[in-house]
């Protein structure tokens, strides 16, 4: 995946970036120290925000993605059009990989795609925007499981 400079992001792009760096700053990560902030924004143009919430029992740990995706749905906003996604290590300066939403977090973006009807846009940065990369869930999960292969109608949750 090429890197995109951060100027060619359009303003819903970059208000969503804005709003995931934020985010960042709500963190709760004793454990690993490592930040991560998402943002969503639905159909209705409204932006849900969130950051990652560690647990002592590690694997009970939230990711900051579906912490927003969560927020979202508790506002009945589930039709998610673009998710951002920005990381930021506990120690400055450290060279590190800009985050990508790990394969559960995948799973469930999915599952939201199928709600919206939509290849949601995801946008990955890092917290001084240095690097920015754009992609889709379709892109980061291709072949999918969802509930079409289950044969389920999710149409009342539209
Ligand atoms: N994390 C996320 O919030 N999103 C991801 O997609 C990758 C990992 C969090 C979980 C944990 O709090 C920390 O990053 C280190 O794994």
């Amino acid at each position: 995946m090429k890197p995109v400079p951060s100027q060619n992001l359009n303003q819903d792009q970059f208000n969503l970036v804005a709003a995931a760096i934020a985010a960042l700053d709500t963190t709760y990560n004793p454990y690993s120290g490592y930040s991560v902030g998402a943002a969503v924004r639905t159909q209705t143009g409204k932006v849900f925000s969130a950051s990652n919430v560690e647990n002592a029992a590690y694997g009970s740990t939230i990711c900051a993605e579906r912490m927003a995706i969560g927020k979202a749905n508790s506002h009945r906003e589930r039709h998610i059009v673009a998710l951002a996604v920005s990381s930021r290590p506990d120690i400055p300066n450290k060279r590190h990989d800009t985050a990508a939403p790990c394969g559960s977090c995948r799973q469930v973006i999915y599952e939201m795609s199928q709600v919206s009807r939509c290849d949601i846009e995801i946008i990955l940065s890092d917290a001084d925007k240095t690097r920015v990369f754009l992609t889709t869930i379709e892109e980061l999960l291709p072949f999918a499981f969802g509930p079409k292969q289950l044969q389920i109608d999710i149409s009342k949750f539209r």
